[in-house]
């Protein structure tokens, strides 16, 4: 494949803006990355009395569990950012990928320094994504459990739907009957619908005086029986593990329990990170000719400022060498071959509004992709499909669809990168979240909503006035109203807030992507081939 030249000039005063820009915004990416770790309000006097109970917090449990020489990629850090009165930092549950003895795992563990470990809405939409990801990406699940179960105040947002808290046990339960461990280290007490973590998995290990499990804790044994009993005497680790069965192992210290899980690990009979199937194309990898730390200069400071694609993969892709398809037609999406981690990729990247041969492009790309079972990466950045009478009259309404029903029917892996502007139907071509990417992830200065702020000012309040008919609406009040309009599509179009939410599956730092997508296209390739797809190409 043909290095890419890239065109940038590296010294020139829009690069030093831009990233400038791009470096504040990483910035603030890590600075709030670093809140939903340690931050919050009230949070050291739980982290102070977590530690002083001798227990160990969450993101080092994982450290004593991994490899140490891969790093474990965390997802949805920001979840619950600027929700529960910013209370619930990360919504108080780590999710991530791991490896054991070179075998990839997902990683679910609650975080007892927030509201004890209890699951609000966003933690348990986490814990069911955790899931969801392992299930298609065929991991195993640790589960280091310390919970307080459901957070009682919002239960009617946690218990009684499908993706709740019966959706999780659901899961668990057939998680385990594809053959993909279920394995958990219960740290804490496990009371009532907490306690199904555990008793739904393959094998537990409890860690004595501080690891309890029960359906109803002592003071509902109380109340109920009138019965007065200790917490361990109820559901300690030794109860569990010597009297009901419903531990395997007890052992007297997290250290030891970390080892024992590693050991348990190593006797797994699942497949490496290294074992990558024949059906994948995997190349010696090698890094980037351009420095990915140049992406920051490449990315507008001004959002309406559109970029280049062709240079965001020459920073992504190895050895910077791209194969496009049919550059010189429907240019305002990009096609194209590389590779990343070594791995072979169809990418297709927006360069900005979608045009009807721009989607037929991407739609005869996709089908190709399907046909050699490559996989597939996205890189979003577009305003949409393009409007007016001459586009209508071409077709685009047909024509983004054949793309829209070729990314929904795909079955290669796909994978999703929010590099700018998500809006619209622009959103679903590009496989947005509806489209079910196995990941999507999402930069700081991403925006995503069905229109830009700008342009809703003018939709809403036409529509608003339309509305108003023969009423008198001053000057004033129009500014009002397209300011008010503004102001909430700014604030829904945030990363921040779509990250909150979990809409990705994290905000990321330009220069941590390739890795993260490195890894996460691994996973695919050590998998068994997807089934296979229709096969057919038409040209567009
Ligand atoms: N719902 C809402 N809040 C909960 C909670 C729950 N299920 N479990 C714990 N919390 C909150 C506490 O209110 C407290 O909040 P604060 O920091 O704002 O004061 C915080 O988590 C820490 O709880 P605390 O009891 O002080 O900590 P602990 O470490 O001594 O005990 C638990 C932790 C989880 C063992 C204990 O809180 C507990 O048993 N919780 C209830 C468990 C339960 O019955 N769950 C039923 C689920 S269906």
């Amino acid at each position: 494949m043909r290095q890419i030249q890239s065109r940038i000039d590296t010294g020139s005063a829009p690069f030093a803006t831009n990233a400038e820009a791009s470096r504040e915004l990483a910035e603030t990416l890590s600075e709030r990355m670093r809140w939903a770790i340690d931050g919050g309000p009230k949070r050291q006097r739980s982290i102070d009395r977590h530690l002083g109970r001798g227990k160990i917090m969450v993101r080092d449990r994982i450290d004593m569990v991994i490899d140490a020489d891969m790093p474990f990629l965390e997802l949805s850090t920001l979840s619950g950012w600027g929700q529960y009165d910013d209370e619930v930092p990360g919504a108080g549950i780590v999710t991530g990928i791991g490896t054991v003895w070179g075998v990839p795992y997902m990683f679910i563990a609650n975080d007892a320094t927030v509201k004890g470990g209890s699951l609000v809405p966003m933690a348990i939409k986490k814990h069911v994504r955790a899931q969801d990801i392992a299930a298609e990406n065929g991991l195993g699940v640790i589960y280091l459990v310390d919970s307080g179960g459901a957070f009682l105040p919002l239960q009617d947002e946690i218990f009684p739907d499908k993706d709740h808290f019966g959706g999780s046990f659901y899961r668990q339960a057939r998680l385990s009957a594809q053959g993909l461990p279920q394995l958990s280290v219960v740290l804490g007490g496990c009371t009532a619908g907490g306690a199904y973590v555990p008793a739904l998995s393959d094998e537990v290990i409890m860690v004595e005086g501080i690891g309890r499990i029960f359906l109803g804790g002592p003071p509902i044994v109380k109340a109920a029986l009138g019965e007065i009993i200790e917490p361990d005497d109820l559901g300690g680790a030794i109860l569990h593990t010597e009297v009901s069965g419903v531990s395997d192992n007890a052992v007297s210290s997290e250290k030891e329990a970390y080892g024992l899980l590693r050991e348990r690990c190593e006797a797994m009979n699942r497949r490496r990170v290294t074992d990558v199937q024949d059906w994948v194309d995997v190349a010696e990898p090698e890094p980037p000719a351009y420095d990915p730390a140049e992406l920051y200069g490449i990315i507008s400071a001004d959002d309406r400022i559109p970029f280049d694609a062709t240079e965001i993969i020459a920073r992504l892709v190895d050895g910077s060498r791209f194969s496009p398809f049919k550059p010189d037609w429907g240019t305002s999406i990009v096609c194209g071959y590389a590779r990343i981690w070594g791995q072979l990729v169809g990418i297709i990247a927006n360069n900005g509004i979608i045009f009807s041969e721009s989607a037929l492009k991407a739609t005869h790309f996709i089908e190709l992709c399907e046909q050699r079972r490559i996989p597939l990466l996205f890189l979003q950045n577009t305003t949409g499909y393009m409007v007016g009478r001459d586009s209508e009259a071409a077709g685009i309404a047909k024509n983004g669809a054949k793309m829209v029903a070729a990314v929904a029917n795909a079955t290669v892996p796909r994978y999703t990168v929010l590099v700018g502007g998500s809006y619209g139907a622009g959103n679903y071509g590009m496989c947005g979240r509806g489209f079910q990417p196995r990941f999507l992830f999402a930069w700081p200065n991403s925006r995503i909503a069905t229109m830009s702020a700008e342009t809703a000012q003018t939709v809403l309040v036409d529509i608003r006035l339309g509305g108003m008919k023969g009423d008198e609406t001053t000057p004033e009040q129009v500014a009002e109203l397209r300011r008010e309009v503004a102001d909430q599509y700014e604030t829904h179009s945030d990363p921040y807030y779509a990250t909150s939410r979990l809409w990705d599956d994290g905000l990321i730092d330009p220069v941590h992507t390739r890795d993260a997508l490195g890894l996460c296209l691994r996973l695919a390739a050590i998998q068994d081939e997807p089934a296979p797809g229709p096969g057919l190409v038409y040209r567009m």
